[in-house]
């Protein structure tokens, strides 16, 4: 099964298996990171799936929408690699995938 690394708010890092097709946000929540609230349940509308996508691997992921774009805009921690992790669509060529949980927005 393919995996994807996550680097916690305190430094952990925590590799999460995932099924092709599942959102990052899925993996990271179903791999035990309570860090990532997910509080509209994935439909871009809360940005509390925020993470930085390790810059070696921002290539990997398809373009930001106009929604994800409009939302991270709010954030005070928004970065170049800053995405919604609910809208990574997963595929097995990602494995390996390594993001970081932003901060929490204040
Ligand atoms: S879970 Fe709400 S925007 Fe991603």
């Amino acid at each position: 099964m393919p995996e994807a690394v996550v680097i916690t708010r305190a430094g952990q890092r925590l590799v999460v298996p995932f099924t092709p097709g599942t959102s990052l946000m899925q993996a990271i929540t179903e791999g035990g990171v309570d860090e990532v609230l997910a509080l509209c349940g994935g439909v871009c509308a809360c940005a509390t799936c925020h993470v930085h996508v390790d810059p070696a691997h921002v290539g990997r992921l398809g373009p930001v929408s106009e929604d994800e774009d409009g939302l991270l805009s709010g954030s005070q921690h928004r970065r170049d690699q800053s995405r919604l992790s609910c809208q990574i669509r997963l595929t097995a060529e990602m494995d390996g995938l390594q993001v970081t949980v932003a901060p929490e927005d204040a």
